[in-house]
């Protein structure tokens, strides 16, 4: 049976992930969000009432009163000034991912969502590439659906390594229908004095949330 795409399927658990890294990175002063994936913005309406953020949302599909908007063009541009970038897609994340890395020049905290049908018989296309895995027909049975993601999920999160930006804080919700909600602490090599990536400990599950 195919899942129906819902905007906000798990909205508890995205929350719970956005507010243990608003706490812990963005508590004093104001913060500015980036929404790349605003849909019905209801993640950044809960959390605008309960943290000080300054808030710009768009969405690739229009809508009466939103911006409409390829988000992916706004951060391969420099000079974007929010610390906060939510990249709430309904499939794959890695785009906005790596046209992101190269202007991050701050330390930020970026949200991705990764969605089931990566794990029912399709991998990220996007990322078996950048593994230099181009297969244009690739069906695999499922667990070796999920063993190839997981891969190429630290991959692709390792990729901010390229570009001299280290993960300082990784966790992940893993959640009912496979989609994984994942939250990323990244500072420019410059500010950090003690790097951490995926696969060591502080590469965490919801359960320490
Ligand atoms: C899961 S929904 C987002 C839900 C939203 N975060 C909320 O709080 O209600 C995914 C949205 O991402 C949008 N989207 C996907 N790729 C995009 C892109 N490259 N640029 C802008 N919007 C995109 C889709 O049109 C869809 O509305």
């Amino acid at each position: 049976m195919q899942r129906s795409k819902t905007d906000n399927t798990n909205l508890a658990a995205k929350l719970e992930l956005r507010r243990h890294f608003l706490r812990k990175y963005h508590c004093t002063g104001r913060t500015e969000v980036l929404d790349c994936c605003q849909g019905d913005g209801r993640i950044w309406s809960v959390l605008g009432a309960e943290f000080n953020c300054g808030y710009w949302g768009v969405d690739i599909k229009p809508r009466k009163g939103r911006l409409k908007l390829d988000s992916v063009r706004i951060l391969q541009q420099p000079g974007w000034p929010q610390t906060v970038i939510d990249i709430d897609t309904y499939g794959s994340p890695w785009k906005h991912w790596a046209a992101m890395l190269p202007n991050v020049v701050r330390p930020v905290t970026v949200f991705l969502t990764i969605e089931a049908t990566m794990f029912s018989g399709a991998v990220d296309r996007w990322a078996l590439s950048a593994m230099g895995l181009r297969l244009s027909r690739l069906r695999l049975p499922p667990t070796i659906c999920g063993k190839l993601t997981d891969f190429s999920l630290r991959y692709c999160l390792a990729l901010c390594y390229n570009r001299g930006i280290d993960i300082v804080e990784a966790a992940q919700m893993d959640c009912p229908g496979n989609a994984r909600y994942i939250g990323v602490r990244l500072v420019p090599q410059s500010g950090v004095t003690k790097a951490h990536g995926p696969g060591d400990d502080h590469w965490v599950d919801g359960s320490h949330l």
